[in-house]
């Protein structure tokens, strides 16, 4: 019989209980973070190497800032393994899994950060550019997957994994029907790889942000600051995030608190999803029984 609390597959690794700084702690655990070189996926390895975690970082050969990342992680004292990976090269993603386990020892954490967008209209999509966007983003994080999930079922250790998605996952944004379809479909594979993988002690889950500061969109092919004026206006918090800011829903997925969350999103987007329509910045100011607003607007 399988007490509560512990799985089929086994749970051994994970500490419930004790402090918070404990029931966070990733000592001993070693994560492998994909799109490591800069934005996102740099905030994410040097999150998890505070919180105690060794690293392996991977980007793409031609990205430059891996290294970058790489120092950060040793400045927290974590030990750090950078491999380059073009991920978009399907085939080989087995491989690079064995290289990575190979000469890191068990991955226990999976960050599938890697991705990529184009800001262009439905119908000027090219064969070309759609499935590049389709491997970087789903594909990669399939395959990518598959074999990490197989070194962790063998390893026997609980393991997590947590994709990178977007809000676009869930509501549409012109100009990137790939991106969008893309994101989709990773959720739903996140829902399905959580079913097949609870047996085994791993959990997957996936982190949903909406406008992060980062290079992202690259080429913008129309008034980039029109356009993002107008997009705060809409975001309830009134700005985009920090990287950063999306770092506490990672090291809750990957720590011990973690171990009851599957198969679900945490969306982390300035309340953008939950505003249908933004009818406060119509509204007169906000009045209290308590005394005026704040001069900057804020209530906190
Ligand atoms: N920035 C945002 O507003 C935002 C919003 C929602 C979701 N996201 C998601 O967050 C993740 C990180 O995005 P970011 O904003 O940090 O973007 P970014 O462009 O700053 O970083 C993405 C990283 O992925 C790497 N990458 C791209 N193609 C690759 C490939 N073929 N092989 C290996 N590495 C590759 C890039 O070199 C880069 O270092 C992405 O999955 C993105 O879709 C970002």
């Amino acid at each position: 019989m399988t007490s509560a609390g512990t799985p089929a597959g086994g749970d051994a690794g994970d500490r419930p209980g004790g402090t918070a700084a404990a029931r966070f702690d990733l000592t001993g655990r070693t994560a492998l973070v994909t799109g490591a070189a800069r934005g996102l996926g740099r905030a994410f390895a040097v999150a998890l190497a505070g919180a105690g975690a060794d690293l392996v970082l991977t980007d793409l050969p031609s990205a430059d800032g891996l290294a970058e990342t790489a120092a950060a992680v040793r400045e927290s004292g974590r030990g750090v393994l950078t491999v380059e990976q073009d991920l978009s090269d399907t085939g080989a993603l087995h491989g690079f899994a064995d290289r990575v386990r190979e000469q890191a020892g068990p991955i226990r954490v999976l960050v599938n950060n890697a991705g990529t967008a184009a800001l262009e209209r439905f119908n000027e999509i090219t064969p070309d550019s759609w499935y590049r966007v389709m491997r970087v983003n789903l594909d990669a994080v399939f395959f990518l997957t598959q074999r990490v999930a197989e070194h962790m079922v063998a390893d026997g250790l609980p393991g997590r994994i947590v994709n990178i998605t977007s809000k676009n996952a869930l509501v549409a944004e012109a100009g990137l029907a790939h991106y969008n379809a893309s994101k989709a479909a990773v959720d739903l594979l996140t829902q399905t790889l959580a079913v097949e993988l609870a047996p085994h002690g791993i959990t997957v889950n996936s982190i949903a942000p909406g406008m992060v500061d980062t290079p992202i969109d690259g080429e913008f092919p129309f008034d980039r600051e029109a356009f993002e004026a107008e997009y705060r206006r809409r975001i309830p918090l009134g700005r985009y995030a920090r990287p950063e800011e999306c770092t506490g829903a990672l090291l809750l997925l990957a720590g011990d608190d973690g171990a009851y969350l599957t198969g679900t999103r945490i969306v982390v987007d300035g309340g953008v999803l939950a505003d249908q329509m933004p009818r406060t910045a119509f509204m007169p100011p906000y009045r209290t029984s308590l005394g005026p607003q704040r001069k900057d607007g804020t209530t906190s």
